[in-house]
């Protein structure tokens, strides 16, 4: 008897929950197949060799603080970080000798908005997927960076592993740390 006020809140907890948990992959499905971001982000996630376990969290890294509240921003800053940690990684894996000072310089290089991360960006043309504001040039190199910088945020959290990120970066920029070796 005690009991059965629980049984009742719990099996009405169940119907209001099931029809919401079930329809949910072909509404999903559907708007996939038909809005030009989500095929946008198809495309993406095959340039990058990367397929998303939560979509959405490519969604938000492929949209600016202009456009939503739910934005890119943090996911950049988590990026940033992990570009310069496979950076600094690789540097001295490949030679423990390296300087601090070098080892500074090619993470400055690796970030630097004009010649690294922006144009890394552009090849993947981020700038024509990002979803910003009508005011905002979303091809400007600190927006490009910032969108790419929270791709590899973005896998992270997804992975809950900053390794994959780092992989997915050296395929992107492989050749960075060794022409930056040869110079
Ligand atoms: C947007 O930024 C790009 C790259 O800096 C620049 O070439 C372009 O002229 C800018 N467009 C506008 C409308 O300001």
């Amino acid at each position: 008897m005690r009991s059965s006020p629980f049984f009742i809140a719990f099996t009405l907890l169940l119907i209001a929950l099931l029809p919401s948990v079930q329809p949910h992959a072909p509404i999903n499905a559907h708007f996939k197949s038909h809005s030009p971001f989500s095929s946008a982000l198809e495309t993406l996630q095959k340039q990058l060799g990367y397929t998303f376990k939560k979509i959405d969290l490519l969604r938000r890294a492929m949209t600016h603080a202009s456009f939503s509240e739910e934005n890119n921003k943090a996911l950049a800053v988590l990026g940033g970080t992990l570009i310069e940690t496979a950076v600094s990684f690789k540097l001295l894996s490949k030679d423990i000798d390296v300087s601090a000072s070098e080892l500074n310089k090619m993470i400055s290089r690796v970030s630097n908005v004009d010649t690294s991360c922006a144009v890394d960006g552009t090849r993947l043309n981020l700038h024509k997927v990002l979803r910003v504001a009508p005011k905002t040039n979303a091809s400007a190199p600190s927006v490009v960076c910032g969108v790419f910088r929270a791709i590899f945020g973005a896998i992270a959290i997804d992975t809950a592993s900053s390794d994959d990120a780092g992989s997915v970066f050296w395929s992107l920029h492989g050749d960075l740390v060794g022409n930056a070796l040869a110079m």
